[in-house]
């Protein structure tokens, strides 16, 4: 497989498309990055590494953040963790409150914004330093001590927390909050700001796609059940309303995030990540998910 020349080809295909998206703006900082950044980076299981772009650049991973904290939670808690967050696909925005009314403040899945910040209550139930300890797995993951959060990201969040916080008031009337609100949200927006490259986040998923061990590595980080089961929510509810979309066009479990980010991973070959600010309508990177498309399709490499 000539990944070099598949690279290639999508690189000039991207710089002849113009988005149409537009980058997310109600967390103000955000709004500041350069629409035109583009960046892709590949990491092979046996065929090594192959990227172009801004794919060394660091920008604001947001909600790729819930799988590095879903896997954390599940290593501290056992199946219970599930009993307080369900495992469905939303089918709606990722930070709607529609279904928590009525489905008596249980989240759907772990990805959108309800279920995640249920994961941060478990982390700080469990955790005695949470965002010590959260910032300290993830650099394991990546092999990176000098990964860190992006201040100005996390203020900007913070001071724009209505949803969040409306979504979480919710759940604690219903008895699924178990710590102090605003210590949970601040939890919640610390992990969203951790800035990373593509470089750094293929190399951190490398678990989700070698059954819970760094490739080339017999330590096992995670179990590979759990391993299944984050990549089968990746796949179901990964891109939120528009999981179906990523689905039937990319054929990968995924994370994506507002900063315009996304992970995909092909288990036993590839993890991939791509960064490309402007937003579709349901809050996914437009180019990203496009240059996703056209790697499954010219590598003949997706999971169906
Ligand atoms: O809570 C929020 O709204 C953001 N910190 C994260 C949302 C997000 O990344 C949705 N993903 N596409």
């Amino acid at each position: 497989m000539d990944y070099h020349l598949i690279l290639q080809t999508i690189k000039n295909e991207i710089q002849s498309l113009a988005s149409t998206g537009t980058v997310a703006t109600y967390i103000p900082e955000l709004a500041k990055v350069p629409p035109n950044k583009f960046g892709m980076h590949i990491n092979c299981m046996s065929n090594g590494t192959h990227s172009f772009g801004d794919s060394d650049e660091r920008f604001s991973i947001q909600s790729i953040s819930k799988v590095f904290s879903l896997t954390l939670a599940m290593t501290l808690m056992g199946d219970e963790l599930f009993d307080r967050v369900d495992v469905e696909p939303s089918g709606d925005p990722f930070n709607s409150l529609f279904q928590l009314e009525h489905e008596e403040g249980i989240p759907r899945n772990p990805f959108i914004n309800a279920g995640a910040l249920v994961i941060s209550d478990i982390l700080i139930s469990k955790l005695k330093h949470p965002k010590k300890e959260f910032l300290a797995f993830v650099r394991k993951l990546a092999k990176d001590k000098s990964i860190t959060i992006d201040q100005n990201v996390f203020d900007s969040e913070l001071e724009h927390i209505y949803r969040n916080a409306a979504l979480i008031n919710l759940m604690k009337s219903f008895g699924n909050i178990e710590n102090d609100i605003e210590e949970v949200l601040d939890l919640y927006v610390y992990q969203c700001a951790i800035a990373m490259s593509c470089a750094e986040l293929s190399k951190a998923f490398e678990i989700y796609a070698n059954s819970g061990s760094f490739f080339n590595s017999e330590e096992q980080l995670i179990t590979s059940r759990k391993t299944k089961r984050i990549n089968a929510i990746m796949q179901t509810c990964g891109f939120y309303d528009e999981a179906g979309e990523f689905s039937f066009r990319v054929g990968l479990p995924g994370k994506s995030g507002v900063g315009g980010g996304i992970v995909a991973v092909h288990p036993g070959q590839y993890t991939v990540a791509v960064w490309s600010p402007p937003l579709n309508p349901r809050g996914n990177s437009e180019l990203g998910m496009y240059a996703l498309e056209r790697l499954t399709t010219l590598t003949g490499l997706s999971i169906f």
